[in-house]
C-alpha cells in the first residue's frame, strides 16, 4: 500500500494538468518568475505575511534561494511545494502546496497565494481542486483542511466553492504585522465527502 511506505519513497508526479493550470513542483530558475509575480503582487500580499509560505524575498537571489528550498523540502516529501502555471500563456500565477502533513493519518492542509494580476479568475479554485483530486486519490488522504485568517474573505471563498465544511474559528491563532491577535477559520472536506472531478 501506497499509505505504509515511508514519505520519502513516496511517488510524486512531475506535474498535475485541469482545464487551464499546470501544477508542478518549483525547479532551478524559476526564481525570476516567482520575483516577477510577487512584485506585482507585492502590496496585497503584505497583510498576509504571518503566513509561514507567502513568499516575500526580495531580490532574484531570494526568490531563487526561496525555490530551490521547496525543491529540498518536496524531494524529502516534508511539505509539497507546487508552483502553478497557466497552460495557454505559460506564465507563472502563483503557489499552492500541501502542509501540516501527517502520513499517519494521512492529512494536510492546503495553501495558496496568486499573483495579483490573476485574482478574480477562478484559478486557485481549479488549482485547489485539483490538488485536492490529487490528495484524496493518490496519497490516500483522509483529510484536507483549509485555515484562513479570519479577515481573508477571498480566501475564504476557496473552501466554500469546494464544497469544505466550516468547522470552527481558531481565536487569537496568530498575530497581524502589527501584533494584534487574529483568528483563523477551519474548513475541511473528508474522503467520503470529496467527490473526484478529475480521475488520476
Ligand atoms: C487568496 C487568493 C488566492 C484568492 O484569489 P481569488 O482570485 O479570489 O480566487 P480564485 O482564483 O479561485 O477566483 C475566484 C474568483 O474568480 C471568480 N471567477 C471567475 N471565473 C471563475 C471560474 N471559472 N471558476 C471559479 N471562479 C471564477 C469568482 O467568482 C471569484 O470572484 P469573487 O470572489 O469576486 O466572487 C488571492 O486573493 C491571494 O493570493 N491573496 C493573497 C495571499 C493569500 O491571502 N493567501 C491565502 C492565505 S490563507
Amino acid at each position: 500500500m501506497e499509505k505504509d511506505k515511508a514519505p520519502v519513497l513516496r511517488d510524486l508526479p512531475e506535474e498535475l494538468r485541469s482545464e487551464r493550470v499546470l501544477l508542478r513542483p518549483y525547479r532551478a530558475g524559476d526564481g525570476k518568475a516567482l520575483l516577477e509575480a510577487i512584485d506585482d503582487s507585492r502590496e496585497r500580499l503584505q497583510p498576509w505575511r504571518p503566513y509561514e509560505h507567502s513568499p516575500v524575498p526580495p531580490t532574484e537571489d531570494e526568490t531563487e534561494a526561496y525555490v530551490c528550498s521547496e525543491r529540498e523540502s518536496w524531494n524529502k516529501r516534508e511539505y509539497l511545494s507546487l508552483s502553478i502555471w497557466e497552460r495557454e500563456t505559460g506564465q507563472y500565477l502563483g503557489g499552492v502546496g500541501l502542509y501540516g502533513i501527517r502520513w499517519e493519518v494521512p492529512s494536510f492542509q492546503i495553501g495558496y497565494w496568486l499573483r495579483a494580476s490573476a485574482e478574480g479568475k477562478g484559478y486557485m479554485t481549479e488549482a485547489a481542486r485539483l490538488l485536492c483530486d490529487y490528495a484524496f486519490q493518490r496519497l490516500e488522504a483522509r483529510r484536507v483542511e483549509i485555515r484562513c485568517d479570519t479577515r481573508n474573505v477571498r480566501s475564504a471563498g476557496i473552501p466554500r466553492r469546494l464544497g469544505f465544511v466550516y468547522e470552527e474559528t481558531l481565536h487569537s491563532a496568530s498575530r497581524t504585522p502589527q501584533g494584534d491577535p487574529i483568528g483563523d477559520f477551519v474548513f475541511a472536506m473528508t474522503k467520503a465527502a470529496w467527490t473526484v472531478n478529475v480521475p488520476l
